[in-house]
């Protein structure tokens, strides 16, 4: 059984351990750093993307080496895990006075989101109360759409904890941010911190306390490194709890969507599953079940090539300028919304280019501000939408990916794919079924399809199916949308080159990134950054006074901020002359290239 099946090596496995080195960009946090094995993501065929990106998640689970970082599966990490799930255990033998928060922001709230609903169902399924909240930043409608300028405001994070756990005696706060970055979430910790009496603060997030970001924030003396060494000195003596173990970089450098949420979902579900049980929490189970995603990893990736075909539809459509839908039941639609809801920071994608549908809509997701469609086309996420607002205009450009399982209500799967299939013949599914499952009516949707993933998972993996099918979803939508992404020309080397300048670590990230890709000094590149977002030639004292709240406000308003700012650096044109050569070319990677080469 494919299950336990061992990757094939791939020829950059000698550079596995390189970014572990100290002097591999070292004034760079991990989850920032660039991937050496994904150095060339941008040039490769489909099935090699996917072999790059199995190569990248396999890192989460590699044992410690000699350096200085703590790994998941490292003693000291199962160990946190531990004491964690004994804390939830308290929570829930006291529901009325207690409460779990889960939050972050983007992916990482939105996580926290997924889990605390699926967390309240097993709850209430085990006969418990559900204890679970979350807070994300931005609000509901961050759940589905890219806000990412709440990610700056600690004062914000900090009064939505406080409205969200009103009344409670006891909190155990979860506090998601993958960077060890996000204003909003420092700013609930450290409110954690100041109530010691009620709340117990857990940050999840995947760099060495040290990496912790030391920028200031404006309007407060607080910075996310001041608020870790504080949370550190607390760890020593249980009052508080530091997850963060180093994963590797990310296959597009900084998309923390990709192994930083995977992670986070691991580490979540291993804790509250431990805590559910009516077993004693031990070393050994947290250890085994953590292990089980790594073989749901292996076992994914078994299908690399189904996948692979996958990625080249979504590509295609993406490249003729037309959408990717993903049609999904239960919790695998959510994720499909989810995934696609990072695409528009991460490639400067438009809402429409890679879109999720899940069934029943709202009434399925159970969020704290119910339903939220008339906020606008964006927030259509029922399969009713699908059918009413995009099922009339697809065509064989578009591709639609089905996501569901043997559990789904198969007949109303097979309803849907009969009504898109007569509009395109460009539809596939991913596939949950357990061994031995009755398959009959699975086979009518495939023939349907023009291709399906199958996922066929061993009776072993029962106990834990719903976590493990959800992951290896989360991986192949990650690998779609990022290849189909790659094909479109949104990634350059292994750099997200048209990302977002939405906020503040958003902002840095692209100063970053000018620099590097232009040589030039770091103000050269801001002046450009600035430029670019101004639509200006000349900054005026105005604008170069501005805050950066400011900037990144502008910014949201504007296209092609990054590669715009990267052709008036190489040419010396102005925006006006880049606009026009990046009309000609727009693939982005390619403009880029053709920049460089003349430059
Ligand atoms: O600012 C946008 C973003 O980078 C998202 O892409 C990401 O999901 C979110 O920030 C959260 O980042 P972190 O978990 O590191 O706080």
């Amino acid at each position: 059984m494919a299950f336990v099946a061992k990757p094939d090596r791939i020829d950059t496995f000698s550079t596995i351990h390189d970014w572990e080195s100290a002097d591999y960009e070292p004034t760079l946090p991990v989850s920032e750093k660039s991937n050496p094995l994904t150095r060339h993501i941008d040039r490769a065929p489909a099935s090699s993307i996917v072999k790059m990106l199995q190569a990248c998640d396999a890192q989460m689970f590699q044992e410690k080496s000699q350096t200085q970082y703590q790994r998941l599966l490292s003693e000291e990490m199962v160990k946190t895990l531990m004491e964690v799930a004994e804390r939830v255990r308290l929570i829930l033998k006291d529901p009325q006075d207690s409460l779990v928060v889960l939050s972050g922001c983007g992916t990482s709230g939105r996580l926290a989101f997924f889990m605390a609903s699926g967390f309240n169902r097993e709850l209430q399924r085990l006969n418990y109360a559900p204890v679970c909240s979350y807070v994300i930043a931005g609000g509901d409608r961050a759940l589905f759409s890219s806000q990412e300028a709440p990610e700056d405001d600690p004062t914000l994070g900090a009064l939505r904890l406080k409205k969200v756990s009103e009344g409670k005696k006891r909190v155990l706060f979860v506090g998601v941010s993958c960077g060890l970055s996000a204003p909003f979430v420092a700013g609930q910790l450290d409110f954690c911190l100041r109530h010691p009496d009620v709340y117990t603060p857990v940050l999840v997030g995947f760099n060495p306390a040290h990496q912790a970001r030391k920028e200031p924030i404006p309007g407060c003396t607080l910075t996310f490194h001041s608020v870790v060494t504080r949370m550190e000195e607390l760890a020593k003596t249980q009052k508080a709890f530091l997850i963060n173990p180093a994963l590797g970089p990310e296959a597009i450098s900084g998309s923390s969507r990709m192994k930083g949420g995977s992670a986070t979902k691991i580490l979540l579900e291993v804790v509250f599953s431990a805590s559910f049980s009516r077993t004693p929490v031990t070393f050994n189970g947290i250890l085994q079940h953590l292990r089980s995603y790594e073989k749901a990893l292996d076992f994914t990736y078994s299908h690399s090539e189904e996948i692979a075909a996958l990625m080249e539809a979504a590509g295609r459509s993406l490249q003729c300028g037309r959408q990717v839908c993903y049609l999904g039941w239960g919790s695998l639609g959510l994720l499909g919304l989810i995934d696609a809801s990072e695409c528009k920071p991460t490639f400067g994608a438009d809402h429409e280019d890679i879109r999720g549908f899940v069934s029943g809509g709202y009434k399925e997701l159970g969020n704290n501000e119910g339903d939220l469609t008339l906020m606008g086309p964006e927030f259509s996420i029922s399969h009713d939408d699908f059918l009413d607002g995009v099922l009339p205009r697809l065509t064989d450009d578009d591709a639609v990916l089905l996501l569901y399982s043997h559990s789904d209500d198969v007949d109303e799967v097979a309803k849907l794919a009969r009504r898109v299939r007569e509009k395109t013949s460009n539809i596939h599914a991913a596939y949950h079924q357990t061994d031995g499952d009755a398959a009959a009516k699975q086979d009518d949707i495939n023939k349907l399809c023009s291709s399906t993933v199958i996922f066929t998972w061993p009776q072993e993996a029962s106990k834990r199916l719903q976590h493990l099918r959800e992951f290896s979803t989360k991986l192949l939508l990650n690998a779609v949308s990022t290849g189909a992404h790659i094909f479109k020309g949104k990634v350059f080397k292994n750099y997200m080159i048209d990302l977002q300048v939405t906020n503040s670590k958003l902002y840095r990230r692209a100063a970053r990134l000018l620099q590097k890709l232009s040589g030039h000094s770091e103000s050269e590149c801001e002046e450009a950054l600035l430029k670019a977002i101004y639509q200006v030639d000349k900054l005026s004292e105005d604008i170069a006074t501005c805050s950066l709240e400011t900037h990144t406000h502008t910014a949201a308003k504007a296209k092609k901020v990054v590669p715009l700012a990267l052709v008036c650096l190489l040419t010396g044109c102005s925006i006006k002359e880049a606009e026009s050569r990046l009309e000609q070319q727009p693939i982005v990677r390619e403009a880029m290239e053709t920049c460089l080469k003349s430059s």
